[in-house]
């Protein structure tokens, strides 16, 4: 945090996202906060005021001007689902899959997330630290200012120990705002596919070693559970999360992504903070999620990269007031990429979203989908100062130059995070 006083002036438009500190859903979803006309003071790293040039000139006359060159500043874009821990990237899958070789089928043969815990298992926390540092530095490039970060290729009490430890030291040293999630129950691992007991034996050791560990060392904020079928059942999930909330975590869900399982209902029947993917949510999924608190977290970077031709029923979950949030899913073998605006241009091209439901799914409802709905995520008296600045004109921009690196420069707590070739003069 900076204790200097700064004045965002001459931006051309300001994406404020203003309003309760909760998740939007419907309606609320459709209104971003855009303003023109109006400048952004920061006092010890949070947004003091948003007002006109002229008011805050008056009010904050020792500030130093940040000239925003009649270029968009939004919220940070919180990427609120990645698996940013891993070693080697498996580029090879891709081809597999265009050949004809199904996600899970890769799975079934021992590849897939298997891959990336034999890889894992063998490199150092050191190693580890150094690849998540540049992966994580070309998120906050795009224009990310909060990530959220799984564990889960390590599947060992002291594998996923050690990524956790990785996430914590990142979190220590990075400008980014960082979200630590424990996802020990991201497969069965290949050690405990042998039979019924040895398959319970590993929910056994989540729930009673790994869980209590990550919750006594304080490595995570959150826990998760790949609800699949072929991965965990819906009754594994329940007993998984429930015991991680009696451990003080925060839980969220991977549902319904390949399958209809029932995952959105377990998520909303537990209240859990966000249900993840969806891409293949039932009617009855949806109704439960609309009739509850969970935030829809949906990845459609996942299923363009894996040639799929179906996308989460955004419009239907919009519709049942289902509130949404949007993310990368940065992984090795799913989502490869970086770059949260081009899921921006996937949101409104693909699930057919206003570009105000996407920003408002990128920033407040992405806060929400990580418990930060009142620290960041809006540009609002009290929040986070915690900006991107791109170089458009207009905010109808940012999904539109799909593909494209926009972003000049991003601020967490009123410091620059990232600073690029566009960056400021
Ligand atoms: O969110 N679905 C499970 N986990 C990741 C994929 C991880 C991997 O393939 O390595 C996902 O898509
Ligand atoms: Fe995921």
């Amino acid at each position: 945090m900076s204790d200097e006083q700064l004045l965002f002036v001459n931006a051309s438009q300001v994406v404020t996202c203003q309003g309760p500190a909760r998740a939007r859903r419907g309606g609320e979803m459709a209104d971003a906060g855009v303003r023109t006309g109006v400048a952004v003071a920061v006092e010890s790293g949070c947004v003091a005021a948003v007002d006109t040039m002229a008011a805050l000139r008056a009010r904050y006359s020792a500030a130093r001007e940040i000239d925003c060159e009649e270029r968009v500043l939004m919220p940070g874009l919180v990427d609120s689902h990645t698996h940013a821990i891993f070693g080697r990237p498996r580029f090879e899958e891709q081809e597999m899959r265009a050949a004809g070789l199904d996600y899970m089928e890769i799975a079934r043969r021992g590849g897939g997330i298997h891959s990336s815990v034999r890889d894992l298992r063998e490199r150092s926390e050191e190693e580890l630290l150094s690849l998540a540092r540049s992966r994580l530095s070309r998120l906050a490039s795009f224009g990310t200012t909060t990530v959220e970060v799984k564990s889960g290729y390590g599947l060992t009490l002291e594998d996923e120990l050690k990524t956790l430890r990785v996430i914590d030291r990142l979190r220590r040293e990075l400008p980014m705002r960082i979200v630590p999630t424990f996802l020990g129950a991201h497969e069965i691992p290949l050690s405990h596919r042998g039979s019924a007991a040895d398959r319970q034996a590993y929910v056994d050791l989540l729930i009673h070693e790994m869980i209590p560990a990550v919750a006594t060392e304080r490595l995570a904020r959150f826990a998760d559970v790949f609800c699949e079928s072929g991965v965990y059942t819906v009754e594994e999930s329940r007993a998984i999360l429930t015991a991680a909330r009696s451990a003080g975590l925060l839980i969220k869900l991977h549902a319904d992504e390949l399958t209809p399982y029932g995952g959105a209902e377990l998520a909303a029947s537990l209240g859990a903070t966000s249900a993840d993917h969806l891409a293949a949510v039932s009617d009855a999924g949806i109704a439960a999620l609309g009739a509850g608190s969970t935030v829809a977290t949906l990845l459609p970077g996942t299923m363009l990269f894996l040639g799929k031709a179906k996308q989460a029923p955004a419009r239907r979950l919009l519709e049942a007031g289902v509130p949404v949030a949007l993310a990368t899913d940065f992984n090795p073998g799913t989502s490869p990429t970086p770059n949260f605006p081009l899921m921006l241009a996937l949101g409104v091209s693909q699930l057919r979203m206003s570009v105000a439901e996407a920003v408002t799914a990128s920033t407040v409802n992405g806060a929400a989908a990580l418990a930060l709905s009142d620290a960041v995520g809006q540009i609002a008296p009290g929040y986070s100062a915690d900006f991107a600045l791109f170089d458009i004109r207009d905010v109808r921009e940012l999904p539109y130059w799909y593909g494209d690196n926009r972003c000049a420069i991003t601020f967490v707590r009123g410091k620059p995070c990232h600073t690029s070739h566009l960056g400021l003069t």
